[in-house]
């Protein structure tokens, strides 16, 4: 008796858990921020943020931009986006201690990523991927609730510890 009631248990557990595998993983991880306009540029946007398997998704289009220009765009430390110069955000997001750098080819922050192009009307399509980051796992690589920052310049990829990328001219908090 004892064992039959554990092994439905069991059954009625495993069935639990894989349908919530197969649920749609963007309603349950899902998240997105609203870049606002700091240190007195007209850079706006908004973008959807989703976990994969590997990392963290960031698509979108922002607006205001130079024409023609590149900008670095990181993950920030804080979720704050409070100070007019998006100071209040903190360095890069950086739970391993590493260097800033480029993803892929060197050491560097997880909050790094590669530069974001506006075309000729000063919209920048993301499509930006984050490795080894985590979307609401409370873990240490977890993004949610950090803020995604747009620089008025290109990051180098090289200098530290941010990559030279200048001004803060849009931020958002990454949010459910
Ligand atoms: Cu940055
Ligand atoms: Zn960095």
């Amino acid at each position: 008796m004892r064992t039959v009631a554990i092994l439905s248990m069991i059954a009625v557990l495993g069935g639990c858990a894989s349908t919530n595998a197969g649920a749609p993983a963007t309603s349950a991880s899902g998240a997105h921020a609203s870049l606002e306009a700091r240190s007195g540029s007209q850079v706006a946007g908004t973008l959807q943020v989703s976990a994969m398997t590997d990392g963290v998704h960031v698509g979108g289009r922002i607006s205001g931009l130079a024409p023609n220009s590149d900008h670095g765009f990181h993950i920030h430390d804080k979720g704050d986006c409070s100070a007019a110069d998006a100071s209040s955000a903190g360095g890069h997001f950086n739970p391993g201690g590493q260097p800033h750098g480029k993803i892929g080819a060197s050491p560097h922050h997880l909050g790094d990523q590669m530069n974001i192009h506006a075309d000729a009307n000063g919209d920048a399509m993301v499509d930006a991927h984050f490795a080894g980051v985590t979307l609401g796992s409370g873990q240490a690589n977890d993004v949610m609730g950090r803020a995604l920052v747009v620089h008025a310049d290109p990051d180098d990829y090289t200098s530290q510890p941010a990559g030279n990328a200048g001004k803060r001219v849009a931020c958002g908090v990454i949010t459910k």
